[in-house]
C-alpha cells in the first residue's frame, strides 16, 4: 500500500486503483486520474494535458493556457474561471464569495483516526490504511481547509472529507461544504441511482450520463425513501461481473445532495455531500467545521464484485466492531401480528410459540408506552403503559428471558405527540418556526435533537428502559421528515445549521447509548428505509429495509439495496398473507426464500398458524441457522436482475468464503406457458470442485455451473423444501463441494 508524494504530485494507490493529484501552477489542487491501477512514475504531464481556447478565462495574462474551465479541480471554488458548480461557498464579512485554497503542506500518516461527533471509518490495525491530509488556506480570510484521503487498499475504498478552520480574526459564513469532488476526464458513464418511496425503496435506475446536471438528493432531514445516498457511476458496458465501476456513497442521515455535471468538453464533475440548499454554518474565528466521509470505491471487475468489497469494508471498517461479524438473531416482531392491539399475556402466547420454533429475540414495537393505543399519542412518554403491561414492562421482560428468549423494544426517540405528558410539560421542545403553522405528519411532531437537554432526557429515558428490562435489541424508528424547521435555541444567523445539528443530535444520542449499552444491538428504521445509510450502520449494525414485507415487491427493494449495503444490515421478515401492503398472496416458502438473504426475522401472529405451517417455520428456522453464516456474512452475488432484461426472473446467491457450500435462490414471478429453455450461470465458484446440488443424481464442477450454466427445467422437481406453485414460484438450490 503506497501513498506517493513527488514534488507536486500525488498518488494513492490501492490494490486495483490509482488516485491522481498535483498542485496546479496557481497552488491549488488538480485532478489528474482515478482508475485502475498504474505505475507511478515522477510526472505525469499526458494527464494533465489541456487545450488552449480562446475566448476563455485564463488564470493570469502571461499563461493563456491556465484556464480554470478546462482543468480538472480537486475542490473547486466558486467564480474564478470555472463555471461549473463548485465543492465548497464561503462568504467574507465584506460580502465576497471569491476564495483561492492554496497548497501550503501535507502529512502522511498510518491508520484512520475516526471523526469526532459524526459516524466515520476507522481502523483497528493502523496497517490496514493510510492517511493522508493536504492543508490549504486562502490568504485574504484566512480559511483553512484540510482535504483528507484515506485509503484502505485491500478494499480498492478512498475515503475523503473535508475540515474547515477559520484562523482568521472575522466570522465568515459557509455556504456549502462538501466531502468529496472529482473530476473525470470523460463522460461516458451510466449513472446507477437508488431512488424510490416509501414501501418501494432502492429501485434501481440506470441512465448514460447526459450533458448538463443530473443531481440525486435530500431535503427532508433524512437520506430519505425517494433516494439513496449511494450511487455508481459504471462504464455502459460494465456488468455484474465485468468491467469499471466507481461506488461512491455518504456516512450521513440527513440533507445530502449527489450532483453529476457534465460540461461542454464532456469531462464529468462529482460532488457530494451535504445538500447546499437550505445550509450554511457560521465559522467563528479559530472555530472548525468537519464534512462527513465520502466513500469512494473502484473496480475493474463488475458491480458484483464493487458490492462485495464495499460489504465486507463496511463490516471492518464502519459497523460497530462488537457486532461485525456477530451472527444476527431470528426475530419475531409483534408489529404485522398485533399492530397496537395486544397486551401481555397475548404477546406471551406468541412468545411461548416463538421459543418451540426455535427463534431467538421477540421484538416489541410500538404501543408498549404512554397511553399509545393507536397513532394519536404517547411519543415521548417513554415509560410502560399500564393496562397493557399491568405488572410493569420488566416484569414482561422477564418473562420473555425466562423463555429462552432475547428481549427487544421499539422506540421513536426523535418525536413528539401534542397528546403526550412530554408535550404538556415541554411544548418548547418541538421542532416549529415561531407564529407558525406546524404542520403535522402521522399525528406526530419532532423534537429539537439540536438542544443538549432534549438529548440528555431521551438518554436518560432510553438507559432506564433498558436497564430495567436488560435490553438486548433496540428498534429506533423514525416515521416522519423535518418540516418548520428551527430552533429556538439557535440566534438567526445560525438558523441554517438546524438540519446538520438534527443529525448531529441524532448521532450524539446513538453514541451515548451504543457507548454505555455496547451489547445492546440497534436495528435502525425509518417507517422502513427513510434512513437506510452509512451513517445509521454506523451505529446500528442492522436496519429495516422496507415496510413492506411482501415478498414479490422485496425482490427488487431488496435487490436495489444489496449494490451498496451487505446483507447482513438487511432485515428481511416473513410476514401473513394476504400481504398487509399489496394484498398478494403469496406460498410461505418463497416467503422464506427471499427472507433467508438478510438477517431473517417473523412478523405474524403465529399462534394463529396451523400445526403443519408452524412445523414449516420450524425447519425453515433449522435451515436458516445452519447457513445463517453464510446468509450474513457470504458473498453475495446478484444473477438476474428484475430492473433488466426479464423482469419476471429474478435469482441471486451466496457463497462462503471456502466456497464450498453456496445457496442461489431463484425467483418466478408469474407463471409462463410454454416457457424457453432456460440456463442460469452461478457465480463465485471454486472452478476445479464437484457439487452436489440439493438431491440431483447428476453434480457439477464449479466452472460447468459458471460457464455451461445450469440447466432450469420448465417444472422443477428437486428444491430445497419449496412448494410447486405457478405464480411467486420460488427455488432454492443447495450447492455442496464433495472435493
Ligand atoms: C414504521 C416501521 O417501519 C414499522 O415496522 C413499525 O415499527 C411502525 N413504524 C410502528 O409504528
Amino acid at each position: 500500500m503506497t501513498i506517493y508524494v513527488d514534488k507536486n504530485l500525488f498518488h494513492l494507490q490501492t490494490r486495483n486503483s490509482s488516485y491522481l493529484f498535483q498542485i496546479m501552477a496557481n497552488g491549488e489542487l488538480g485532478q489528474l486520474y482515478y482508475g485502475r491501477r498504474i505505475h507511478h512514475k515522477s510526472a505525469y504531464h499526458n494527464l494533465a494535458q489541456r487545450e488552449q481556447h480562446d475566448a476563455m478565462a485564463s488564470w493570469t495574462l502571461d499563461q493563456p493556457d491556465f484556464q480554470p474551465e478546462m482543468l480538472k479541480q480537486e475542490y473547486a471554488s466558486l467564480g474564478k474561471g470555472d463555471f461549473r458548480y463548485p465543492a465548497y461557498q464561503v462568504q467574507a464579512p465584506d460580502g465576497s464569495r471569491i476564495s483561492e485554497l492554496v497548497y501550503q503542506d501535507y502529512q502522511i500518516t498510518q491508520g484512520k483516526q475516526r471523526l469526532p461527533h459524526l459516524p466515520s471509518t476507522f481502523a483497528n490495525d493502523p496497517q490496514t490504511a493510510q492517511t493522508l491530509s493536504i492543508t490549504l488556506m486562502d490568504a485574504v480570510t484566512h480559511l483553512q481547509v484540510q482535504l483528507n484521503y484515506t485509503i484502505f487498499p485491500k478494499f480498492d475504498v478512498l475515503i475523503r472529507s473535508a475540515a474547515f478552520k477559520n484562523q482568521g480574526i472575522h466570522s465568515l459564513m459557509l455556504k456549502q461544504a462538501a466531502s468529496c469532488q472529482l473530476d473525470l476526464p470523460d463522460a461516458h458513464y451510466d449513472w446507477l441511482q437508488f431512488s424510490g418511496a416509501w414501501a418501494r425503496e432502492c429501485q434501481l435506475q440506470r441512465h448514460h450520463l447526459h450533458c448538463g446536471q443530473q443531481a440525486t438528493s435530500s431535503l427532508r432531514g433524512a437520506s430519505s425513501h425517494q433516494a439513496n445516498p449511494a450511487m455508481i457511476l459504471a462504464r455502459p458496458d460494465t456488468t455484474e461481473n465485468t468491467g469499471e465501476a466507481i461506488g461512491f456513497n455518504l456516512i450521513y442521515s440527513g440533507n445530502f445532495a449527489n450532483q453529476i455535471d457534465v460540461d461542454q468538453f464532456q469531462t464529468t464533475r462529482i460532488i457530494t455531500g451535504i445538500n447546499p440548499e437550505d445550509f450554511t454554518w457560521q465559522l467563528k474565528p479559530q472555530s472548525s467545521f468537519q464534512t462527513p466521509e465520502a466513500v469512494i470505491s473502484y473496480t475493474n471487475q463488475g458491480l458484483n464484485n464493487l458490492s462485495q468489497q464495499l460489504g465486507a469494508f463496511y463490516q471492518q471498517h464502519l459497523v460497530n466492531q462488537h457486532f461485525a461479524q456477530q451472527l444476527r438473531p431470528i426475530l419475531i416482531n409483534n408489529w404485522e401480528a398485533t399492530y397496537f392491539d395486544f397486551d401481555e399475556t397475548k404477546l406471551l402466547k406468541i412468545c411461548r410459540q416463538a421459543q418451540k420454533i426455535g427463534i431467538e429475540l421477540f421484538v416489541l414495537d410500538d404501543g408498549w408506552f404512554g397511553q399509545r393505543d393507536d397513532d394519536t399519542t404517547s411519543l415521548g412518554d417513554w415509560f410502560v403503559n399500564q393496562r397493557k403491561f399491568p405488572h410493569g414492562i420488566d416484569h414482561f421482560a422477564q418473562k420473555v428471558h425466562d423463555l429462552g428468549l432475547q428481549f427487544g423494544l421499539w422506540f421513536e426517540p426523535e418525536m413528539i405527540s401534542q397528546a403526550s405528558r412530554l408535550y404538556q410539560q415541554h411544548p418548547d421542545w418541538v421542532v416549529g418556526a415561531p407564529h407558525r403553522h406546524l404542520t403535522p405528519s402521522r399525528n406526530q411532531f419532532v423534537l429539537d435533537m439540536t438542544r443538549t437537554d432534549v438529548v440528555q432526557y431521551l438518554y436518560e429515558q432510553i438507559s432506564a428502559i433498558i436497564e430495567q428490562t436488560h435490553l438486548d435489541y433496540i428498534k429506533w424508528d423514525m416515521n416522519r421528515n423535518l418540516t418548520e424547521i428551527y430552533s429556538t435555541q439557535l440566534p438567526p444567523v445560525q438558523q441554517q445549521e438546524f438540519n446538520h445539528r438534527y443529525i448531529l443530535g441524532v448521532y450524539h444520542l446513538y453514541e451515548l447509548l451504543t457507548t454505555k449499552f455496547p451489547q445492546v444491538l440497534f436495528e435502525s428504521c425509518a417507517s422502513g428505509g427513510g434512513r437506510f445509510d452509512l451513517g445509521m450502520m454506523y451505529y446500528a449494525p442492522q436496519a429495516w429495509v422496507s415496510d413492506n414485507t411482501d415478498a414479490i415487491t422485496r425482490l427488487k427493494i431488496q435487490y436495489g439495496t444489496s449494490y451498496n449495503y451487505p446483507l447482513a444490515m438487511m432485515g428481511a421478515h416473513i410476514s401473513a398473507v394476504p400481504n398487509d401492503q399489496t394484498g398478494r398472496i403469496t406460498p410461505l416458502a418463497t416467503r422464506a426464500a427471499v427472507a433467508y438473504f438478510g438477517d431473517l426475522g417473523y412478523e405474524l401472529d403465529i399462534t394463529k398458524l396451523s400445526s403443519p405451517e408452524l412445523q414449516t417455520l420450524k425447519k425453515q428456522i433449522q435451515f436458516y441457522k445452519k447457513y445463517r453464516q453464510i446468509f450474513q456474512f457470504g458473498k453475495f452475488y446478484r444473477l438476474l436482475s428484475p430492473f433488466a432484461g426479464d423482469p419476471n426472473l429474478v435469482s441471486w446467491q451466496v457463497v462462503n468464503s471456502q466456497q464450498t457450500v453456496a445457496i442461489v435462490g431463484y425467483y418466478r414471478i408469474l407463471n409462463e406457458p410454454n416457457p424457453p429453455y432456460r440456463r442460469l450461470y452461478l457465480q463465485g465458484l471454486d472452478p476445479n470442485r464437484i457439487y452436489q446440488i440439493n438431491d440431483l443424481e447428476e453434480n457439477f464442477y464449479g466452472d460447468e455451473l459458471m460457464h455451461a450454466g445450469l440447466f432450469i427445467p420448465r417444472l422443477l422437481h428437486s428444491t430445497m423444501h419449496v412448494e410447486q406453485t405457478a405464480d411467486f414460484n420460488a427455488q432454492l438450490f443447495l450447492l455442496r463441494a464433495l472435493s
